[in-house]
C-alpha cells in the first residue's frame, strides 16, 4: 500500500527519494509523487510507475530536502491529480499521507465555506489546506504549533510528511496508526513508512509510535508526543543487508524468495530445537508459558496467506497439544463482538505487522483482557511492539507481494510453538515428540529437494497457463495448502481458483469438473491417503485433469494423476511446509508464461495498512 520516503542531507534528495520509492513499490500502488524545496517548493507527480515520475524530473530539480510517495487509491481513482503530494494554496506545504482521513468531507466543507479551493477528489487534499488556515488566521503562529492543530482536528488514520517552503531545512512527520520511521544518517536523515527504503544509507531507525510528531532536520531530529512532551526515543539497530531486499540474479522477487526456503526455514529453526533431547526453546513466549498452558482456547486471528498459516496452526495446536483453537479472520473477528477476555489468549499472525485488521483484532483482545501473542516477521513492526510477547520468523524481507517464504516461517515457527506447548502441557511423549523435532530439522533439506523439480513443475504450468478456472483440493493439514495454492495463483496470474476440502468438493465445485478443469490434489498425508484416493477417482471419472502433489506413501494417487510431483516423507503434521512448496512454483510459472508482473500484481499491497 501507499509509501512515504523523505531525505534531508548533503546528497541530491530527488536521487535518494526516488530509489527509496523503488524500494517500496513491491507495497503496490498506482501513482507517484515528488516535493522537493529549492527555494520554494516542487512538485512533480503522475499515476503509474516510479520510473514515469523519473522522467518527470529535470537536472534543475536540485535540492537537499525532499519527500516522496507511491500512492495505493482509496478516496478517488488512481489519476495525476489524485497522486501524492498535496499542496497549499499558497503553494507553500506539500503533503504526503498513508491512512483514511474519515472527517475529511466535514473539514473539506468548512475549508470551501472559508474560501479554499480543492482540486482532487482525495482526503489528503485536507491537511495541506487546514494546516494553511491556522496560517493564514494567525501568520506569525510557528509553522509546528499549526500542524499539531491541524491534527487535532483530524480522525482516522495517518503516515504523514509535510514539507514547508518557509522552513526549508525541516521535514515534519506524524504517525497515528500508520507506520514511520526515522532512519538516523551522519548529516543526513531519512523518513520513510518502511525500513528497506532506508537500509541502504543507516541501520539506525527510531520507530515512531501513534500520537507521535517528529521535527526532522539534517543533524537531528526531536520527537515529541500528544501532550507536547518531548521524548527520548530508542534507536534501534536495523538488521537488513542490501542483497536481502535486491534480486540477486533472480528475474523475480518470488522466485527468489521461493528458492530461499530452505533458508529462512533454517533461520526459523535456529537455536529453537535440539534434536539430540528433543527440547524447544522459545525465549520471546517463556514469560507466558504459564497463560497458554492454562488457557481452555486459543484464538488466532490473521489476513490472507497469514490466515491459512493460522488455519494449519489450528490442527497443528490441537493434535499436538490438545488445546481447542478457533481461527479467525482479523477483519471480522471486531465486528462479533467477540467473547474474549482474561484466561484467553489470542495469537495475531503477521508477515509486516502492519495490517491494519489484524492490529484492530490485537487492540480488541487486549482492551477485553487477553493475552495477546504474535507470530510476525518484521522486527519492529506495529503488531510486534504492541502484542504482550512472540515468535519472530526470522526470514528475512519478504518483497514479492504473493507471500511465499513467510508462509513456510509462519508454519514452522506454529509447528514449534505446538510442539512447546505439548511439552510444557505433558500432552506429547518423549518420542513423539523427538520423532517430529527430528523431522523438523530435515525439512530445509526436503525443500531443496523439490525445488529441484522446479523444471518439472514449469512444463506442467505451461500446459495450463491458459485455463480460464483451477480447483484445489486437499483434506485435514492439505485443506489449508489448497487453500494457499488457490489463492497464489489467483493473487499472481489472474485466473480464477478455488481451495476446498476435498470431500466438500462433491457439494458443488464437482459441477465445474470438465475435461478443461485442472484439479490439483495434494495428497500427502498418510492418515487421509485412502480417502484422498476416492476422491481422486470421483474427479477423473468427470474427466478432470488431474495435478497430484503426493509422497513415496501415496502412489496410488500418483498412478490415477495425469501428472504428479513427488515431495519427500516427513510427519503429517509438518506435510504442508512441502507441499505447499510447488504450488508456490506452478502459480509462479503459469504467471510468468501469462506475461504478469509477479512481484507487483494488479490492485494487491504487500501490506495492507488501511481496513
Ligand atoms: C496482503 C498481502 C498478502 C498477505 C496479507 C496479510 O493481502 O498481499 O500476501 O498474506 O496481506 O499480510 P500480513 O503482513 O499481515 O501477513
Amino acid at each position: 500500500m501507499c509509501g512515504i520516503v523523505g531525505y534531508i542531507g548533503n546528497s541530491q534528495a530527488k536521487d535518494v527519494v526516488i530509489k527509496g520509492l523503488k524500494r517500496l513499490e513491491y507495497r503496490g500502488y498506482d501513482s507517484a509523487g515528488i516535493a522537493l524545496i529549492n527555494g520554494s517548493l516542487s512538485i512533480k507527480k503522475c499515476k503509474g510507475k516510479v520510473s514515469a515520475l523519473e522522467k518527470l524530473l529535470s537536472d534543475s530539480e536540485k535540492g537537499s530536502i525532499a519527500i516522496g510517495h507511491t500512492r495505493w487509491a482509496t478516496h478517488g481513482e488512481p489519476n495525476d491529480v489524485n497522486s501524492h503530494p498535496h499542496v497549499s494554496s499558497s503553494g507553500k506545504i506539500a503533503v504526503v499521507h498513508n491512512g483514511i482521513i474519515e472527517n475529511y468531507n466535514a473539514l473539506k466543507l468548512k475549508l470551501q465555506e472559508e474560501g479554499y479551493k480543492f482540486y482532487s477528489e482525495t482526503d489528503t487534499e485536507i491537511v495541506a489546506k487546514l494546516i494553511e488556515s491556522f496560517i493564514d488566521k494567525n501568520p506569525s503562529i510557528e509553522f509546528v504549533k499549526a500542524v499539531k492543530l491541524a491534527l487535532a482536528q483530524i480522525n482516522g488514520t495517518y503516515g504523514l510528511a509535510i514539507l514547508n517552503s518557509d522552513n526549508p531545512e525541516t521535514i515534519f512527520v506524524a504517525r497515528k496508526g500508520s507506520p514511520l520511521l526515522i532512519g538516523v544518517g551522519e548529516g543526513e536523515m531519512l523518513i520513510a513508512s518502511d525500513a528497506s527504503a532506508v537500509a541502504e544509507y543507516t541501520d539506525k531507525v527510531v520507530y515512531l509510535d501513534d500520537g507521535e510528531l517528529a521535527i526532522i532536520k539534517k543533524d537531528e531530529y526531536q520527537v515529541i508526543n500528544a501532550d507536547d512532551v518531548e521524548l527520548t526515543k530508542e534507536v534501534h539497530e536495523l538488521a537488513m543487508s542490501l542483497e536481502e531486499i535486491e534480486k540477486s540474479g533472480f528475474p523475480f522477487f518470488m522466485l527468489k524468495e521461493i528458492f530461499e526456503q530452505p533458508k529462512t526455514i533454517s533461520d526459523s529453526l535456529r537455536g529453537r530445537i535440539n534434536v539430540e533431547d528433543g527440547s524447544i526453546t522459545l525465549g520471546g513466549i517463556t514469560s507466558v508459558m504459564d497463560k497458554l498452558v492454562n488457557a481452555k482456547r486459543i484464538i488466532i486471528a490473521a489476513c490472507g496467506t497469514s490466515w491459512h498459516s493460522a488455519l494449519v496452526g489450528e490442527y497443528l495446536i490441537e493434535w499436538l497439544a490438545k488445546t481447542p483453537v478457533e481461527v479467525e479472520y482479523a477483519s471480522e473477528f471486531r465486528y462479533k463482538d467477540p467473547l474474549i477476555g482474561e484466561g484467553d489468549v489470542l495469537f495475531v499472525i503477521s508477515q509486516s505487522g502492519e495490517t491494519a485488521d489484524t492490529l484492530a483484532a490485537l487492540r480488541e483482545a487486549k482492551e477485553k483482557g487477553a493475552t495477546v501473542l504474535g507470530i510476525v516477521n518484521v522486527v519492529g513492526s506495529t503488531i510486534a511492539r504492541e502484542t504482550d510477547a512472540g515468535v519472530y520468523l526470522h526470514a528475512g524481507p519478504e518483497i514479492g507481494v504473493a507471500s511465499t517464504k513467510a508462509f513456510t516461517g509462519q508454519v514452522t515457527v506454529l509447528a514449534l510453538i505446538a510442539l512447546s506447548l505439548a511439552q510444557h502441557k505433558g500432552a506429547i511423549d518423549k518420542k513423539s515428540s523427538k520423532k517430529i523435532i527430528s523431522a523438523l530439522s530435515k525439512i530445509p533439506s526436503q525443500v531443496e529437494e523439490i525445488l529441484k523439480q522446479s523444471d518439472q513443475i514449469k512444463e506442467i504450468s505451461n500446459l495450463f497457463t491458459y485455463a480460464p478456472n483451477f480447483l484445489y483440493l486437499g483434506r485435514s493439514y492439505s485443506f489449508p495448502v489448497a487453500l494457499e495454492g488457490a489463492l497464489k495463483l489467483k493473487e499472481i496470474s489472474y485466473i480464477h481458483a478455488e481451495g476446498y476440502p476435498a470431500a466438500e468438493m462433491k457439494h458443488g465445485p464437482i459441477a465445474l469438473i470438465d475435461d478443461m478443469m485442472p484439479v490439483v490434489v495434494i495428497a500427502s498425508t498418510k492418515h487421509t491417503n485412502d480417502k484422498m484416493v476416492s476422491n481422486v477417482e470421483e474427479v477423473k471419472a468427470r474427466k478432470g485433469r488431474i495435478i497430484a502433489i503426493t509422497s513415496p506413501s501415496n502412489e496410488e494417487v500418483r498412478d490415477l494423476a495425469e501428472f504428479s510431483c513427488m515431495i519427500p516423507e516427513t510427519e503429517d503434521v509438518l506435510s504442508p511446509l512441502l507441499s505447499v512448496i510447488p504450488l508456490q512454483l506452478l502459480s509462479y510459472y503459469v504467471a510468468v508464461n501469462r506475461g504478469c508482473d509477479v512481484d507487483q500484481p494488479r490492485n494487491l499491497a504487500k501490506s495492507v495498512t488501511v481496513e
